[in-house]
């Protein structure tokens, strides 16, 4: 059945989380607050989810944009969710009740096993907010890679970010196709980055 969180409290609830959840474990979370529902819309718009029948999440936290993702996917299409912070898993299973979401308590670059064990065709969209720039390097290459590998020709690599120089020489490693805009009406402004076309393995 498909559900959104249901009122305001459900918010206030998120925010808390979320703020814990930073003081916590600051480097894995990367923002203090979710995702304003401004950006989460339009990133849905940039990873074309009204159309889509495949698309993954990287780093959903408290499910904002999985929302917005879920109220734009068609009613056959699937959404699977890779979150590492265990109580944001329990929050979003105890918050979202909507059978095209399966969510995986596991990291991103999980992605790569995925699509072998449950024989998935390749991705419309992978939408990340995850905090690259306060990651591992050589985590973040092995899980762009692992992303660029599981699109379907044509599908897009969606990522919101806040540092605003550090992804983009990456992506352009990985892909043919960078494209970036400022989303201003958020606080911090926000960087979102669509790439398309990966690049052929070396
Ligand atoms: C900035 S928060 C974004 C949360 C939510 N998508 C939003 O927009 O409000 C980053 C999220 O990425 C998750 N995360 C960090 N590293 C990850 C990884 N390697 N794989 C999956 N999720 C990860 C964090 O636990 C956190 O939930």
């Amino acid at each position: 059945m498909a559900g959104r969180v249901p009122n305001a409290s459900a918010g206030v609830t998120s925010h808390w989380e979320f703020l814990k959840a930073f003081v916590r474990a600051r480097r894995t979370i990367g923002a203090v607050a979710p995702t304003s529902r401004g950006v989460a819309r339009r990133i849905v718009r940039l990873a074309g989810a009204e159309t889509a029948h495949l698309i993954a999440e990287f780093g959903p936290g408290t499910g904002v944009i999985t929302q917005e993702l879920l109220a734009a996917l068609p009613a056959d299409g699937r959404l699977w969710a890779f979150e590492v912070y265990q109580p944001f898993v329990e929050h979003l299973r105890a918050t979202v009740d909507d059978g095209r979401l399966t969510l995986l308590a596991e990291s991103a670059e999980g992605i790569a096993g995925l699509r072998e064990r449950e024989d998935l065709p390749g991705f419309d969209a992978v939408v990340s907010a995850i905090p690259f720039s306060l990651m591992d390097p050589a985590q973040t290459a092995e899980i762009l890679r692992a992303a660029a590998r599981a699109l379907r020709p044509g599908g897009a690599f969606v990522a919101l970010q806040y540092h605003p120089r550090y992804l983009t020489p990456l992506l352009r490693a990985e892909f043919a196709v960078v494209e970036r805009e400022i989303y201003l009406w958020n606080v911090p402004p926000a960087l979102l980055l669509r790439a398309r076309d990966p690049r052929p393995t070396g």
